[in-house]
C-alpha cells in the first residue's frame, strides 16, 4: 500500500508544490483547505491525473476539533498517515508600536497552534506504527528576527523549538521531525511586498535570486524520504545562502 503524506495549507504556494511532488513520487495525498474560494477541486483534478488517492477537508488549522476530524477522516480513507508537512501559514506584518493585540495572536495561532493541533492529532497513529516523518515549515526569521515581524518570527521560533523538543520525545519510536526555513521565496505571501523591499531583500541573497516553491518542496522530499532516516530535530535553511 502506498504512502501517505498528510500537508496543510496545500491549495497554493509552496504547499502546492509539495503536494504535487509527493504525489509525483507515488505519496497518496491528504490536504486541507479553508477559504471556499480555493482551486481545491482543480488540486484534487490534477492529483487524480497523476494517478494518486486524494483525501482533500475543509479545516481551519486553528480549530483543533476539526483538525481531530480531518486526521480521523485520512486514518479511515487511507488507514495510515507516513509523512506530515505543517505548512499553513499567515503574515499580518507591522511595527510591534502599532500592532494589533489580535494580529499577534492570529499569526501565533495559525502558525505555531495550527502545527500543534495537527500533529497532536497525527502522532499517536505514527507512534503506533513505529515508523512517521514530521516536516515543520519555519523560516529563517525565527533564527534571525525580522522588523515588522514580532508576531511572525515569535510563531516561527516557537515551531523550532516545538520542532526539537518533539524530535526528542518520538526519536526511540523511528519518528523523526525535522523544520524547514525558507529564506524569500516567491509565493503570494511574497508578492504583496513592495518592490523596493523585495530590491532590499534581493541584496542580503548572496546566491542574487528569490528562492522557488521547488527548493523547498525539493528538501521535504528528502527529509520525507528513507535517505533521512539519521536525521532528526534539525532545521534546515533554503535560502539562497540569506542567513548563514
Ligand atoms: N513565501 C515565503 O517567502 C516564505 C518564507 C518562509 C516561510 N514561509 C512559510 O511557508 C508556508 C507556506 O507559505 P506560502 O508562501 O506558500 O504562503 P501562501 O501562498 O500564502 O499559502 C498559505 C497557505 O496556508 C493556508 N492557510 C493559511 N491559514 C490557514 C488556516 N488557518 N487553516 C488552514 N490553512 C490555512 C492558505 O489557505 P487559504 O488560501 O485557504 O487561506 C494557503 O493554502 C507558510 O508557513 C509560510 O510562513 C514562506
Amino acid at each position: 500500500m502506498s504512502n501517505v503524506a498528510v500537508v496543510t495549507g496545500g491549495t497554493r504556494g509552496i504547499g502546492k508544490q509539495i503536494i504535487l511532488d509527493l504525489a509525483k513520487k507515488g505519496y497518496n495525498i491528504a490536504f486541507n483547505y479553508r477559504s471556499e474560494n480555493t482551486d481545491f477541486e482543480n488540486l484534487k483534478q490534477e492529483l487524480k491525473e497523476i494517478g494518486v488517492n486524494v483525501y482533500g477537508f475543509k479545516c481551519d488549522v486553528t480549530d483543533f476539533e476539526k483538525c481531530e476530524e480531518f486526521v480521523k477522516g485520512i486514518i479511515s480513507e487511507f488507514g495510515r498517515i507516513d509523512v506530515l508537512v505543517n505548512n499553513a501559514g499567515i503574515t499580518k506584518d507591522g511595527l510591534l508600536m502599532r500592532m494589533k493585540k489580535e494580529d499577534f495572536k492570529d499569526v501565533i495561532d495559525v502558525n505555531l497552534i495550527g502545527t500543534f493541533n495537527l500533529t497532536r492529532n497525527v502522532i499517536p497513529y505514527m507512534i503506533k506504527a513505529k515508523k512517521g516523518r514530521i516536516i515543520n515549515i519555519s523560516s529563517v526569521v525565527g533564527i534571525s528576527g525580522n522588523a515588522g515581524q514580532t508576531n511572525y518570527s515569535a510563531s516561527k521560533a516557537g515551531i523550532i523549538g516545538f520542532t526539537k523538543s518533539l524530535a526528542k520525545e518520538v526519536a526511540s519510536r523511528n519518528i523523526t521531525v525535522n523544520a524547514i526555513a525558507p529564506g524569500f521565496i516567491q509565493t503570494q505571501m511574497t508578492d504583496v511586498l513592495k518592490d523596493e523591499v523585495k530590491e532590499e531583500i534581493l541584496k542580503q541573497i548572496p546566491q542574487k535570486r528569490f528562492g522557488t516553491t521547488e527548493d523547498v518542496a525539493n528538501v521535504v522530499k528528502f527529509l520525507a524520504s528513507d535517505e533521512s532516516s539519521y536525521i532528526t530535530g534539525q532545521v534546515i535553511n533554503v535560502d539562497g545562502g540569506m542567513l548563514m
